[in-house]
């Protein structure tokens, strides 16, 4: 028996990284998983993985600021497994720039996957997780959204947002004894595509001087990364992907509105 048999699990930014990393671990526990991404070709690849090794999993191509669309998919998993009991918002973008030159497009598409996905995700995902008789929400924040970094303002303000936005709406849900929970995820460095897309263009050199990026390389620099992280090592998504876990089985029962902190100690000096 699986530790989130019989659910079913909605998992964003599935196509790599951590989202896959939660849906390979939630189907492995038992869930059957839907996996979007606006990548389709990562996605198709997270299903073929997880239809190898026994697991249950859809796709559907989805743009996470898009509302209109939330509406389908959940109207979607509503009529292809008639309930939702879990949903991981994970997908994200980290844009590395000095605030002082970060255009307001910049900041905006940020803000748009990162904040407005969140919210599009709770306000139409949690009524069915409640008319499914509850469950739980797991929302993808940072380190970044517990302390600031230099160049890193726009992505701190976002990662921010979903924390103190993940309380709130827990404390909704409880008042409403929806009997659905709300917790965020706050990763350390974690071995994944993010960095690698992190430093398109004139932003590589004001990311590189404040980020564990190798100059020029872009790869996460193993050296700078022992220096920030006291485990002196980058984490895995199966790191993360442990933690949604739990978060999303009833062994957290009684947790909600609390931050899940998975950062090799980063943020414990
Ligand atoms: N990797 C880290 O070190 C780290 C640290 C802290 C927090 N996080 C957070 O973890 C989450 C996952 O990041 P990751 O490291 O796995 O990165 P990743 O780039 O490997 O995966 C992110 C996924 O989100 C998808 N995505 C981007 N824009 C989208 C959109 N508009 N609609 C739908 N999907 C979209 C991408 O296609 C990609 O598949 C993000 O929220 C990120 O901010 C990552």
């Amino acid at each position: 028996m699986g530790r989130v048999s019989g659910k079913v699990a909605l998992i964003t930014g599935a196509a790599s990284g951590i989202g896959r990393g939660a849906a390979i671990a939630l189907a492995a526990e038992g869930a059957k998983v839907v996996v979007t991404d606006v990548d389709e070709a990562g996605l198709k690849e997270t299903a073929d993985l997880i239809r190898k090794a026994g697991g249950t999993a859809s796709t559907h191509k989805q743009d996470v600021t898009n509302e209109g669309r939330w509406q389908e998919i959940v109207a979607a998993i509503k009529s292809e497994f008639g309930a939702l009991h879990i949903l991981v918002n994970n997908a994200g973008i980290a844009i590395g720039a000095s605030v002082f030159e970060m255009s307001h497009a910049d900041w905006s598409r940020q803000q748009a996957i990162n904040v407005d996905g969140v919210f599009f995700g709770v306000k139409h995902g949690i009524p069915l997780i409640a008319a499914s008789g509850g469950g739980s929400v797991v929302n993808i924040s940072s380190v970044a959204g517990l302390q600031g970094a230099p160049g890193l303002a726009g992505y701190c303000a976002t990662k921010g947002a979903v924390r103190l936005f993940t309380k709130a709406v827990a404390l909704e849900c409880a008042q409403a004894q929806m009997n659905v929970r709300v917790n965020s995820v706050h990763p350390g460095i974690i071995d994944t595509a993010i960095w690698q897309k992190m430093t398109p263009g004139g932003t590589a050199s004001v990311a590189s001087s404040v980020l564990p990026i190798a100059d020029g390389a872009n790869a996460i620099d193993p050296n700078a990364i022992a220096v920030a992280t006291p485990l002196g090592y980058a984490g895995l998504p199966s790191d993360i992907a442990a933690g949604i876990v739990f978060l999303a089985s009833d062994e957290s029962r009684y947790m909600t509105g609390t931050e899940l902190v998975i950062d090799g100690g980063m943020t414990a000096r």
